[in-house]
């Protein structure tokens, strides 16, 4: 289990623990935080899952690979920390992680 901290747009924290292999969109929807759709199931499709990681854990996450950063192209508003949230795994390394969601989805 990792603590993962979602913060709303409008400032409403949610701190879930989240199991260790699914991804921090599906820790979103599971226990509905609001502002993550993830429409597409995870499949990188569709960008309603775009959250902004925290800067301190940003480098923590890997980074995006070549078909999310396409993917992130369609997001309204892309900051230097975007990642889209299905394509973040879970592991003990991210326990603590802090995302911001965005304004809006789409
Ligand atoms: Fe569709 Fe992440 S859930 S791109």
């Amino acid at each position: 289990m990792a603590k993962i901290t979602y913060i709303e747009h409008s400032g409403t924290e949610h701190n879930i623990e989240v199991e260790t292999g699914k991804t921090v969109m599906q820790g979103a929807v599971d226990n509905f935080v609001e502002g993550i759709i993830g429409e597409c199931g995870g499949c990188c499709s569709c960008a309603t899952c775009h959250v902004i990681v925290d800067e301190a854990w940003y480098s923590k996450t890997g980074g995006p690979n070549e078909s999310e950063l396409e993917m992130l192209d369609a997001v309204p508003v892309l900051t230097p920390t975007s990642r889209l949230s299905c394509q973040l795994k879970v592991t003990e390394e991210l326990d603590g992680l802090v995302v911001t969601l965005p304004e809006e989805q789409f």
